[in-house]
């Protein structure tokens, strides 16, 4: 029995039984599987999906959330609606997607289809987890594709993080392969509990994992010195010797295109 034959199979055993279930894609299970070991969404989570087409994790966390939740999707692709959960189609890291993401979380709509009460005064309503399943569209060149998967993956911390409440769990798909403790270093530096994960779902399949990120810290620790991710991974690769250092030390703070949108009255 090839390897390849074997990788099929498991494949399609996943994808009988997303259908069977009624579940739009596989993947589904995967998060089911991080869900029952990790228990990252709970009743009446707020939740970000990131990279949600077709939008099989969306049908999970609504599932998860139950009627008092709140569940918002971002993907490139538009995908069919998901009862109960608001999907937005744009890039993730565009100003204009992550404008319209701040305002679904400001409206408060949740999944039995009313809203959230308001936060209190001078508080803003937060995502209590976010997931992604984020993935390039791949080349087939593996060290290419696993590269611009990790570039992706520090833009959607940065992006996302100031919108995830202290407290607030993380999980997101990584292509193993080098470079990647450069993203679990930033991680460590942001959450308290981090640590990677293959479900039964994706195991043998492919070189994903997922890195499981429990317990946002109020800020992150010094040793982040106040940079983003992306900023860490390219100071990573670079003391690998895997890319050049810059010649200038171009960037000083955290980077996030999410603008705060002021509270009504
Ligand atoms: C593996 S699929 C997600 C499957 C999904 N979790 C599900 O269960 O149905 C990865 C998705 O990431 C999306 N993606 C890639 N880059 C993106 C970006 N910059 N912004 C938003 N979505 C992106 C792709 O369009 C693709 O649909």
């Amino acid at each position: 029995m090839s390897k390849r034959w074997f990788q099929a199979h498991q494949r399609d055993t996943w994808r009988r039984q997303a259908r069977s279930k009624g579940y739009r894609a596989r993947s589904a299970f995967k998060l089911k599987q991080i869900q029952e070991k990790f228990n990252l969404i709970r009743e009446g989570d707020l939740v970000l999906d990131v990279g949600c087409h077709p939008g099989g994790w969306t049908q999970v966390s609504v599932e998860e959330t139950g009627p008092n939740g709140l569940v918002i999707g971002i993907d490139l692709l538009a995908s069919a609606p998901v009862e109960g959960a608001q999907m937005v189609t744009g890039d993730v890291t565009d100003s204009n997607s992550q404008q319209r993401i701040l305002q679904l979380l400001h409206d408060g709509m949740k999944v039995d289809g009313t809203r959230l009460p308001e936060p209190l005064a001078g508080e803003q309503r937060l995502f209590n987890t976010i997931v992604s399943d984020i993935s390039p569209r791949l080349t087939g060149q593996y060290d290419r594709d696993q590269a611009i998967s990790l570039e992706l993956v520090a833009m959607v911390f940065d992006f996302t993080l100031p919108l995830l409440t202290p407290g607030g769990a993380f999980v997101t798909k990584i292509f193993q392969g080098t470079g990647i403790e450069g993203i679990v270093n930033a991680a460590k530096q942001r959450f308290s509990r981090v640590q990677r994960f293959s479900p039964d779902a994706s195991r043998n399949s492919s070189s994903e994992v997922f890195l499981v990120c429990k317990n946002k810290l109020p800020r992150p620790k010094k040793g982040s010195g106040g940079k983003s991710v992306a900023y860490e991974l390219d100071r990573h690769l670079e003391s690998e010797g895997i890319i050049q250092p810059k010649t200038e030390d171009v960037e000083s703070e955290i980077k996030s295109g999410f603008r705060r949108i002021p509270k009504k009255g």
